[in-house]
């Protein structure tokens, strides 16, 4: 990045693509080959608003897990699309989308299916027998799908729908979380070349994503070996010390652990307290966590998510509060109301 500044390259704009060592490099960490395109966005948010904006119109259905991540919804709404909803807070089901779920969800009026995966905000990941159904279910449907894998990173084990329907699936990629680049905004929609060319036709950043941003994204892919490993030691060892401490609670219960993701989800419904009020007590102590209807309406009373890429001072910090906030925040509600 210091040399992108130094050598003033920031003046131009970058191809409207992104540099082609970029995109390369991004096939190359989903191991993923030349089959495959790449558009580099403005985030990954910025390609999902575009492909919710070119892939589905008035009328069409739009397949979501519920909870998600809810902007891509708005941006399907937004096209004129009816959202559908699909539940996968179920601790039986290993709070993953089950394939037969979304077979019966599949109507001729279904355009696309948006699967986080791993799943924001639960931490879990489909096996690979589900993606391979999934895939199967979309292709069968004619329906693209498109596989948001945000938080691939982190997961165990994780499996690219790509591979198993490449004609049709849209996979999302950023730097915002394993890199941690989020305010630099840099990602990418990869895809089959047809399926980027339409993208390309009228894409909102026609002028190329930001330069410097890609230089921090080149570097940090050449780099990653060398220290994401550590990155992901340190999450893993925060995640452990919320599972202790939430042990130790009655009433509170991890939804996936490990989570596949930079944060845990906690089930809160057992323990008399709402997300809000708990979430409103660590902000007053200057930490900030998630309640669940930040996520969705349907469950939002349930649960709490806690980030995992944070020091582990600030995770010890939380940690060391959690019985006291439990107790203090029983059975009250929040003040105020929370972003
Ligand atoms: C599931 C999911 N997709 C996409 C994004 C946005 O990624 P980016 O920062 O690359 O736009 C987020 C950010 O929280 C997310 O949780």
């Amino acid at each position: 990045m210091i040399e992108c500044i130094d050598s003033g390259e920031f003046h131009v704009y970058a191809p409207p693509l992104g540099f082609e060592a970029l995109r390369q490099a991004i096939l190359r960490d989903l191991s993923l080959d030349s089959a495959f395109s790449v558009l580099v966005t403005d985030g990954a948010i910025e390609g999902l608003y575009h492909a919710c904006r070119t892939f589905i119109g008035p009328g069409e259905e739009f397949l979501v897990t519920d909870p998600g991540w809810l902007w891509p919804r708005r941006f399907a709404a937004s096209s004129g699309a009816r959202v559908i909803e699909l539940p996968i807070y179920d601790k039986a089901a290993g709070y993953r989308l089950r394939p037969e779920q979304l077979r019966q969800a599949i109507t001729p009026k279904t355009r696309l299916i948006y699967l986080v995966d791993p799943s924001n905000p639960l931490g879990s990941v489909q096996t690979r027998a589900e993606i391979v159904e999934i895939a199967e279910l979309a292709r069968e449907a004619g329906i693209t799908l498109i596989h948001d894998c945000t938080y691939r990173h982190f997961a165990g084990e994780h499996t690219l729908a790509a591979t198993y329907y490449p004609e049709g699936t849209i996979t999302t990629y950023s730097f915002s979380k394993w890199l941690g680049i989020a305010g630099l905004r840099l990602g990418a929609l990869v895809a089959a070349p047809d399926v980027i060319a339409r993208l390309a036709v009228a894409a909102p950043n026609n002028l190329g994503a930001s330069v410097l941003a890609q230089r921090a994204a080149l570097a940090g892919l050449e780099h990653k070996a060398d220290w994401f490993p550590a990155v992901q030691d340190a999450q893993l060892a925060n995640q452990a010390s919320i599972k202790a401490a939430v042990d130790a609670v009655p009433g509170l219960d991890i939804a996936v652990y490990p989570s596949n993701g930079n944060f845990l989800a906690i089930d809160v419904s057992g323990a008399s307290v709402t997300p809000e009020r708990l979430c409103e007590y660590y902000l007053e102590r200057n930490m900030l966590i998630r309640q669940g209807s930040y996520h969705t309406a349907q469950v939002g009373d349930r649960f709490i998510k806690v980030s995992t890429t944070v020091p582990s001072e600030w995770m010890a910090e939380f940690c060391d509060q959690l019985g006291e906030a439990v107790q203090v925040c029983r059975r009250q509600n929040a003040a105020g109301s929370l972003f």
